[in-house]
C-alpha cells in the first residue's frame, strides 16, 4: 500500500517537473496561475472575455497561460493575426477540434476524413446548391411561422425572442439539412427539446466539467439524437446530390461504422444549427431595443419588397439590403466570441507587427480571440459596447470596410467567421437564412417588447469561445400576424 502511495507520488511529481515550465528569453510573457497543473483553467472557463481582458491589461497582446496543464499563447493583436491563419504547417487546426470532438461528440474522426469531409461541404454550400438550401429554407421559414402564427389569429402570442428564434430557425435548418422525413412538428420539437438540453451542456462538455448527474444527462441526450439522426442522409430523401447524402457516403467510403457515423452527424447538426437562431435573436433584439434601427431596417425591406415583382423576395438570391447587412455585421461584433485555436506541431518564430518576436513552442496552443480586438477594442470602434446599427455603412451606402488601429488599417476588423481555410463554410447560407427569417418576421407580423422599456439580456459567460454567444435569460416580446388590425 505504502509503496503504490509513494509511486502515485513519484509519478505526479515526475508529470509536473515534465510540465512545469519557466520563461525562456524567447518565449512571450507566462502566466501560469497560482494552482498547480491547474493553472488559470477555473477563471477562463467562467468568463473567458474578462479573463483574456485581466491578461491583456497585465502583460499586453501577447502572453502565454496554463489551463488543465496545457500552455496556451493567447494572441490579441489583429494587425499579427495573419502570421496565425496563413501557417497551416507548424500550426494544426484539426488536432485541437479532434479533443473537443471526443470530449463533445464521443467521436473520432482521422485528420484525413475529416479534410476530405471539409472539401466536400464547401463545394455544398455555394453556387447552385446554395440557391436550392435558401430556396428550400425559407420555404420551411414561410411554413413553420404560418405553423406558429396562423393568419386569422387575432390576439398577441408571447414569448422569449431566444426561444422564438432558436426554435423556430433550428426546425427549419433541421428539415432543410437533415431530412423532410421528419416533419411532423411533435417529432420536430422534440428532437429541438433534446437537443437543446445537448446545447446547454456543450460548453461543460468541452471542459470537462460535467457534474456526475450532467454527465448522466448528457449521454442520455447524445444517445436519443444519434437514434434520430441514424437515418439522416442515408436516402437520397433531400436529393440524391444533398450535401449529408455526400456526407454519408464519403464516411461509409472511408469504412466509418455506423455508431460513428451518427456521432458524425450530430457534430454536424451543431456546426450547422448552434450558430443561426441565437444571432437571429441578437439582432430581432437589438432592433427591437433600438426603434431608430428597427425603422430603418423596416423601411429598407419594405422598399426591397415593392421593388420585388415575384412576391417572394429576398428569398432565392442574393439581395441588396446595405441597412440589413450592416445591423447583422454590428450584431455580430457584439456576439460572435468564437476562439480560433490551433496546435504548435513544430516551433514557430511568431512575428508580431510591431517588430517583436517570440517562439511558440511544440505541443502548446495558440489561440486568437477576436471578440477582445478587434470587435471590442475602443481604440478601433467608438463606445463598442454600444450597438450602433450603421457602423458598417458609409454615408453613400456602400459598406464600410476601413477600420485603423495603431494608425493603420485593419485587415481583420470583425471576425464572427473565422478566417482563412478555417473559417465558416456555411457563411452565405447563415447571412441568406437570418436575412429571410428577418424580413418574413417585420413584414407579415407584429412584433414588439412586452416591456417597452426592456433592455436586452446580458450575455452567459460560460460561452464566450464557442460562436455565438447566448443569452443569460430571455426579452419576452409579443406577436401577431399583421393582417388582423
Ligand atoms: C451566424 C451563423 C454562423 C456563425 C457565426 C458561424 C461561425 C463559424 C466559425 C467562427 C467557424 C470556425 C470555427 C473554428 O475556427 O474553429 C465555423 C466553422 C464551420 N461552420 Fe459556421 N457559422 C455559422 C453558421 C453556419 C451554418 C449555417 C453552417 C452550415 C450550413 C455552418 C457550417 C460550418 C462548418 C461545417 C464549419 C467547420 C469548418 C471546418 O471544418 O473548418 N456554419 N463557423
Amino acid at each position: 500500500m505504502i509503496w503504490t502511495v509513494l509511486l502515485l507520488v513519484q509519478a505526479l511529481l515526475f508529470y509536473f517537473i515534465l510540465t512545469n515550465r519557466s520563461r525562456r528569453k524567447t518565449d512571450p510573457p507566462l502566466d501560469k496561475g497560482l494552482v498547480p497543473w491547474l493553472g488559470h483553467a477555473l477563471e477562463f472557463g467562467k468568463d473567458a472575455a474578462k479573463f483574456l481582458n485581466r491578461m491583456k491589461l497585465k502583460h499586453g497582446n501577447v502572453f502565454t497561460v496554463r489551463a488543465a496543464g496545457r500552455y496556451v499563447t493567447v494572441l490579441l493583436d489583429p494587425h499579427s493575426y495573419d502570421t496565425i491563419m496563413n501557417d497551416s504547417e507548424s500550426l494544426d487546426f484539426i488536432r485541437h477540434a479532434q479533443v473537443l470532438m471526443e470530449r463533445i461528440f464521443t467521436l473520432r474522426l482521422s485528420h484525413h476524413q475529416m479534410a476530405k469531409a471539409k472539401t466536400m461541404m464547401t463545394k455544398h454550400f455555394m453556387g447552385t446548391n446554395l440557391a436550392a438550401l435558401n430556396h428550400t429554407m425559407s420555404r420551411h421559414i414561410q411554413a413553420l411561422l404560418k405553423a406558429e402564427m396562423p393568419p386569422n389569429q387575432k390576439d398577441w402570442k408571447e414569448k422569449g425572442l431566444f426561444d422564438f428564434s432558436y426554435s423556430l430557425l433550428f426546425k427549419a435548418g433541421y428539415l432543410t439539412l437533415f431530412g423532410e422525413q421528419n416533419n411532423n412538428t411533435t417529432d420536430l420539437s422534440s428532437i429541438y427539446e433534446e437537443y437543446k438540453k445537448f446545447d446547454d451542456l456543450l460548453t461543460k462538455m468541452a471542459r470537462g466539467t460535467l457534474k456526475s448527474e450532467e454527465g448522466k444527462t448528457a449521454q442520455s441526450v447524445r444517445q436519443k439524437l444519434w437514434e434520430f439522426l441514424a437515418p439522416a442522409g442515408l436516402t437520397a430523401d433531400l436529393g440524391s446530390r444533398s450535401w449529408l447524402h455526400a456526407y454519408r457516403r464519403l464516411l461509409q467510403e472511408e469504412g466509418v461504422d455506423e455508431e460513428t457515423q451518427a456521432k458524425a452527424v450530430l457534430l454536424q447538426l451543431w456546426a450547422t444549427q448552434g450558430n443561426v437562431g441565437p444571432a437571429a435573436f441578437w439582432l430581432l433584439g437589438y432592433l427591437l431595443t433600438n426603434p431608430q434601427a428597427l425603422w430603418a431596417v423596416k423601411k429598407e425591406l419594405s422598399w426591397t419588397s415593392q421593388v420585388e415583382a415575384s412576391g417572394t423576395p429576398l428569398m432565392d438570391r442574393p439581395a441588396t439590403t446595405p441597412v440589413f447587412d450592416s445591423a447583422l455585421e454590428e450584431t455580430l461584433r457584439l456576439t460572435a466570441a468564437p476562439f480560433i485555436t490551433r496546435e504548435v506541431v513544430q516551433e514557430k518564430t511568431l512575428h508580431m507587427a510591431d517588430g517583436q518576436e517570440y517562439l511558440l513552442r511544440k505541443g502548446d496552443r495558440v489561440c486568437l480571440f477576436p471578440f477582445i480586438s478587434p470587435q471590442m477594442d475602443p481604440e478601433i470602434y467608438q463606445e463598442p459596447q454600444k450597438f450602433k446599427y450603421d457602423r458598417f455603412m458609409n454615408k453613400d451606402g456602400s459598406v464600410k470596410k476601413d477600420f485603423y488601429k495603431g494608425g493603420r488599417r485593419l485587415k481583420y476588423y470583425t471576425m464572427p467567421w473565422g478566417a482563412g481555410t478555417n473559417g465558416c463554410v456555411g457563411k452565405q447560407f447563415a447571412i441568406n437564412t437570418i436575412r429571410q427569417f428577418v424580413y418574413m418576421v417585420l413584414t407579415n407580423y407584429d412584433l414588439e417588447l412586452c416591456d417597452p422599456n426592456a433592455q436586452m439580456p446580458e450575455v452567459n459567460a460560460s460561452r464566450y469561445g464557442f460562436g455565438m454567444l447566448q443569452p443569460q435569460g430571455d426579452l419576452s416580446v409579443r406577436y401577431k400576424p399583421r393582417n388582423t388590425h
